[in-house]
């Protein structure tokens, strides 16, 4: 078991496969950016696996398959497939666009992919193709029907901005009880690859909104990973993801790999351990006394809204958000 120095148990592994997009929502990737990490500094399939197999063997039972977005990598399902028949048990999820699920949802969901969180910030085709800066409506909508088909669990993200798509909260909500998915209101992060003048919507503001047309209540004795959740009269469950809240990360569960190998404690210290080296070596024991120290530094919160401290620069699209 990997358990920290403030007493959290690290099970659950974020693994980002490329920092490349195929969008360029205006609140993380609003530019390309100057260049791309080169392929070959990214670990192959069998290294990520290599160090995989380190964290399952240590404790490790969620894996979470991020970007970038990660379909956008060749052939992601075989890396999902060797995690899968290494231990089945494992719980294998993917956050995606959505936008290449039409073709993938089924293959992905053969490999072992259990579960997919998808973003749809828009029920608007002018609306998303502004914040994503595409037009891709149309090819969301059918990657979630593609991963409903398949079999998977599907939840949908979305980030409220102000001004853009703050009148879409309710039709938002109606699209995915519709669905038979959880939605869940994802707080805006403030950072420097966001396009100027993003500005979110707090969550209370969300919540009030909805106050309006339905009735629901707090569930306190269930997290959701770092959600709090909802339950409305019908039974219907929906979530908010708050990383601005004092109390955000005393159950935080979790590390990140980056595609370059870089392991990371919290996506809001620049601190991080590279083990690629380790991998390419083939020393595991390395690579496990990395991991060890990871989760041993692992900070305590983040420092949102703490005057004065300068959060990481290091774009959410490089650590899987
Ligand atoms: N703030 C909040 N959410 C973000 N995401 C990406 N960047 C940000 C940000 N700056 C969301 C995406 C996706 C998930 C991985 O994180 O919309 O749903
Ligand atoms: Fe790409 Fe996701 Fe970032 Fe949008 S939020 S630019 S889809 S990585």
């Amino acid at each position: 078991m990997l358990i920290d120095s403030f007493n959290r148990e690290v099970n659950y592994l974020r693994v980002s496969v490329t920092e490349r997009c195929n969008f360029r929502c205006r609140y993380c990737m609003a530019e390309k950016p100057f260049s791309w990490v080169p392929k070959e500094n990214l670990l192959s399939y069998e290294e990520l696996f290599s160090f995989i197999k380190i964290s399952i063997d240590s404790g490790i039972r969620k894996i979470r398959i991020t970007g970038g977005e990660p379909t956008t990598r060749e052939n992601l399902d075989e890396l999902i497939a060797m995690i899968h028949t290494y231990a089945p048990e494992v719980d294998i999820g993917l956050t995606t666009n959505g936008f290449l699920l039409p073709a993938m949802a089924q293959k992905l969901k053969r490999a072992g992919l259990k579960r997919v969180n998808i973003s749809l910030d828009s029920l608007e085709k002018e609306t998303l193709h502004y914040i994503a800066q595409k037009d891709v409506l149309e090819s969301v909508l059918k990657g979630i029907d593609a991963a409903i088909d398949a079999g998977l669990s599907v939840k949908i993200n979305s980030v409220i901005l102000r001004g853009i798509n703050d009148h879409e909260i309710g039709s938002l909500f109606e699209y995915a009880q519709n669905i038979g998915a959880q939605i869940r209101y994802i707080e805006y992060m403030e950072n420097i690859h966001a396009s100027d003048g993003i500005k979110g919507l707090a969550s209370f503001e969300i919540l009030s909104e909805l106050s309006k047309t339905h009735s629901f209540s707090r569930i306190v004795n269930e997290k959701s990973g770092p959600a709090n959740l909802y339950e409305t009269s019908k039974g219907y469950r929906f979530g908010t993801i708050e990383p601005h809240r004092h109390d955000f990360c005393a159950t935080c569960d979790r590390l990140r790999l980056s595609a370059e190998g870089d392991l990371i404690g919290c996506l809001y210290f620049e601190g991080a351990k590279n083990i690629k080296e380790a991998i390419r070596n083939g020393d595991t024991q390395e690579a496990y006394k990395m991991l060890a120290e990871v989760v041993d530094n692992k900070p305590e919160k983040n420092l949102w809204g703490i005057e004065n401290v300068e959060i990481s620069s290091r774009a959410f699209y490089r650590t899987g958000g």
